[in-house]
């Protein structure tokens, strides 16, 4: 069936969507409507907190909200609330917190805080005039507009770092930027930086009308064709690493240490100098970094973004982790770019957010980076350390287990049977529905 295209979705209550909805795409079935009911909140403010976050909201999308103890960082003791819909994330995230409890556990150290945004504009005009312009008189006026926006943030220790011309021509004919770096000390600061890079824009018209030294065709020629942050902070950065004799890297698979920490350093060398393999390595990092990323209201797009143009900085896309086995001794480090807030966007208002925050001990901008740090670095230890040793699916399968048992309608008792099944081998989807239908006599 074609459907019709709707003029003015936004404008009807809640219940009007829904009708629309369950008419137009859904034959009218009324179940769908009870399954979008089924997630409402009975708590009408609870509700309406969250139906207001965004536009259009018909009903709530949940998502496992789990917790990884015993993440011993900087010599503290953490528990990491993590946001996650894959099975065995969680449990690998435990797992590594767990193997580093008792070998001095994570390290962090930030490493720069600077955030950045541009005034993307083409001018038409002599180039050294334009330089002269912005270093004598400019640069001088951007600071002085944007005195207003950025006067809380100075008073919190922040503001506008430095501006920059940069002349991007060679690139693309007459285009310029205005590059500005940041401080936005405990929030991620993406409203604060796009208010003083529109306001860079505005002052840069302005004060290019009124400059003598351009020709009136100079002038005409300015346009400014966009203001705002990048995603891409490669000075916002943070290193997590752990260490230890490689004689004590003991793991329950059997493996020798020694052969251990030759093959995880095989493993990440891998993911250095090769895409596919960096690809889903990195994927299992963010799993790590991500899961507490959302859990504590951040935007995982943004650290999404962000790593991996940093994973790919010199041309190719590599590991954002590295090994070294030196002198008998295993290090394993990353060093992962990513701006966040713990003040600013949700962080006040979502419920969980607000416990996430408090669960970490209400952390600074710069502790927050040290724990999602770590997280994505455990994460990324236990994949390599399955991967090298059994293989990931035995400790992936037997957390999907629960996953495969549900869709087939399985009761309690037939999922403890299974649970004890599975005790000492590997699950297999097969074998789980072989075995689930031998078990009801099918
Ligand atoms: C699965 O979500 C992530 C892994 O594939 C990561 C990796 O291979 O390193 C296990």
């Amino acid at each position: 069936m074609n459907h019709q295209p709707i003029e003015g979705f936004s404008k009807l209550n809640k219940q009007g969507k829904i009708d629309w909805l369950v008419t137009e795409y859904l034959d009218g079935n009324q179940e769908y409507q009870n399954i979008l009911k089924q997630y409402w909140n009975e708590d009408a403010d609870l509700q309406k907190l969250h139906e207001e976050f965004s536009e259009n909201t018909i009903s709530n999308f949940y998502m496992p909200y789990g917790i990884a103890p015993n993440f011993l960082i900087d010599g503290k003791l953490y528990a990491l609330p993590m946001a996650v819909e894959e099975s065995s994330v969680v449990a690998a995230a435990s797992k590594s917190a767990k193997f580093w409890l008792d070998k001095g556990g994570f390290k962090t150290t930030i490493i720069n805080t600077e955030k950045l945004g541009h005034t993307h504009f083409i001018f038409k005009g002599e180039p050294h005039k334009l330089q002269h312009f912005f270093n004598f008189k400019l640069k001088k006026k951007l600071l002085e507009a944007t005195e207003e926006i950025t006067a809380n943030m100075r008073n919190r220790g922040g503001g506008i770092l430095n501006i920059h011309l940069i002349d991007k021509t060679a690139d693309l004919p007459h285009y310029y930027q205005l590059k500005a770096s940041f401080d936005t000390v405990d929030s991620m600061g993406a409203n604060f930086i796009n208010s003083c890079l529109e306001q860079f824009g505005k002052t840069l018209r302005e004060e290019v009308a009124k400059e003598e030294e351009f020709t009136q065709e100079e002038k005409d020629s300015l346009q400014i064709v966009m203001n705002i942050l990048s995603n891409y902070t490669p000075d916002c950065i943070v290193r997590a690493e752990v260490s230890c004799p490689i004689e004590d890297l003991k793991d329950d698979s059997g493996i020798a240490p020694e052969e251990f920490a030759w093959k995880f350093k095989q493993a990440v060398t891998i993911a250095e100098i090769e895409p596919f393999r960096a690809t889903t390595h990195n994927k299992g990092v963010m799993n790590g970094v991500d899961a507490v990323v959302i859990a504590t209201g951040n935007d995982f797009r943004a650290t999404e973004a962000c790593a991996h143009a940093y994973a790919a900085r010199d041309g190719q896309y590599r590991s954002l982790t590295h090994c070294t086995t030196d002198d008998g001794i295993f290090r394993f480090w990353i060093d992962l770019p990513i701006s966040v807030g713990v003040v600013g966007g949700l962080t006040n208002l979502h419920p969980l957010v607000k416990f996430s925050l408090a669960l970490l001990g209400k952390p600074s901008a710069q502790g927050l980076m040290s724990v999602l740090a770590v997280s994505g670095l455990a994460q990324n230890f236990a994949a390599l350390r399955s991967l090298v040793t059994t293989g990931i699916q035995k400790g992936h399968m037997k957390m999907h287990l629960l996953n495969i048992l549900n869709q087939m309608g399985a009761t309690e008792d037939e999922k403890q049977y299974f649970v004890n099944y599975f005790k000492n081998k590997t699950v297999t989807h097969h074998e789980v529905i072989s075995e689930f239908n031998r078990m009801r006599g099918q």
